[in-house]
């Protein structure tokens, strides 16, 4: 798939599954609400039933109430009596007209005493007698001063209760939940094997045109050497065989470089530690990169320590390590441009910096940048031959070494790789 309908599928799909999400959480509350409007109707209807059979029971059908039900909070309702109430017969007459209307739900009530102004004999009727203790019956219910008899009930588990009735919703909202976490995940594995296979691909390209010159140069020379006129020519075969002879020897070394990086056992490299002073080392490699320098006028500045600095580190993977990082300062930076090599002391090791003014790395890539044959891949990375596999060495090995590496980049700007190496 293409990287942009790629994109184009994710963002999508995301969006699909909010729009999902959302018209769930809608419809949630919605039939919230609905089940809330349901239960308070049916609890004022109970009530005033309630109330109708208190008069009855008193011998007072008289007596006619006009709205005899408030409900005062989200939970808690009083209704008007104008006569005596009886608790026993108010307490059998709210079980059996809720438990008729299917409202099997924990409930307490209390009788307003009109003489005292306050609330008097309540009892929690429930299944659950926890609650008695939580909500402490006969204090929770507020008097309300009122110039008439009334009663309160009070619904403490309300909410609970309303929220079990959303049964079907809440399943439907946990397998939604796992299908939301099932495409998450399946987004995640799909965009990993996709840079895998990316950073694969590009491995391949690299590895066939590094490949490719040495022999097409073999072939070259070797075909030369398969003219008839060339035996007359012995200086001539010498020098082709020369070439295919060196030729071969560079395909050799670069294969090995990949085998031997390739299979490079992370989990526990083997050092060979001796005592070595970095700045004599970095010298010695700095020697050897002449060529390499020259060719793009390169200069290198050294700001060393002027005491020796010893570590007891592998001569070399440390050698490695630091050509690796010049040869990277080295080609990623235009021509003529000047490398800086810093080393100084510090908590009982060495830090050994390399700054360059080069091309710089982006944040989405500095990531990566210690990955398995990872390579930048935007830009002519095809100009400047590598394997990706330069920095994720020089990191096993610094590890290995109990050190650290980290690196401060600025698109454009230039690259710093600092690396600290402990003394032991
Ligand atoms: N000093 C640097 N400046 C800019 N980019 C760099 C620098 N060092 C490394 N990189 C980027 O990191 C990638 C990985 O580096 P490395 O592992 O050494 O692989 P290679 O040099 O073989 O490409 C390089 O391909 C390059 O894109
Ligand atoms: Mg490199």
């Amino acid at each position: 798939m293409k990287r942009g309908a790629m994109r184009l599928f994710i963002v999508l799909a995301s969006l699909s599954l909010t729009g999902i999400v959302v018209i769930q959480i809608f419809w949630i509350i919605r039939a919230f609400d609905l089940k809330e409007k349901q239960f308070n109707q049916s609890i004022t209807i109970a009530l005033k039933n309630v109330a109708e059979k208190i008069l009855m029971y008193n011998n007072n059908p008289n007596t006619t109430l006009v709205n005899p039900v408030q409900q005062v909070s989200s939970n808690y309702y009083i209704v008007m009596v104008n006569d005596v109430i009886d608790a026993y017969a108010l307490e059998l007459y709210l079980k059996t007209e809720l438990e008729h209307r299917g409202i099997l739900v924990d409930f307490e009530y209390g009788i307003y005493d009109k003489r005292n102004d306050k609330m008097v004999y309540g009892n929690y009727v429930g299944k659950d007698d926890t609650y008695i203790s939580k909500y402490n019956s006969r204090s929770i219910l507020p008097a309300l001063t009122r110039n008439n008899y009334y009663f309160g009930v009070f619904f403490p588990t309300k909410s609970e209760y309303m929220f079990w009735q959303l049964d079907v919703w809440i399943f439907s909202s946990l397998v939604l939940l796992i299908v939301v976490i099932f495409f998450a995940y399946t987004f995640f594995v799909i965009l990993k094997q996709k840079r895998l296979s990316e950073v694969q691909t590009d491995f391949i390209n690299n590895m066939t045109h590094e490949f490719k010159t040495p022999i097409s140069t073999i072939a070259i020379s070797s075909e030369v050497l398969m003219r008839e006129d060339i035996i007359a020519q012995p200086q001539k075969i010498y020098n082709y065989a020369r070439i295919i002879h060196s030729e071969n020897a560079r395909l050799k070394n670069q294969v090995e470089r990949v085998l031997q990086i390739a299979s490079l056992d992370e989990a526990n490299p083997q050092l060979h530690k001796t005592i070595i002073d970095i700045n004599e080392l970095l010298k010695k490699v700095i020697e050897n990169m002449k060529i390499n320098l020259q060719q793009k006028s390169t200069q290198i500045l050294l700001s060393l320590k002027e005491k020796a600095l010893e570590i007891s580190a592998d001569s070399v993977h440390l050698t490695n390590i630091f050509y690796n990082l010049i040869d990277n300062a080295l080609k990623y930076s235009p021509e003529q441009s000047t490398i800086l090599i810093k080393t100084k002391e510090h908590k009982k090791g060495a830090i050994i910096s390399i700054q360059d003014n080069g091309i710089g790395i982006s944040k989405e890539d500095k990531k990566h940048i210690f990955d398995k044959f990872f390579r930048v891949s935007t830009g002519n990375v095809h100009n400047i031959k590598g394997f990706g596999l330069g920095l994720y060495y020089v990191k096993i090995m610094v590890e290995a070494h109990k050190g650290t590496i980290d690196l401060e980049t600025e698109i454009n700007e230039g690259t710093t790789f600092n690396i600290w190496l402990p003394y032991e």
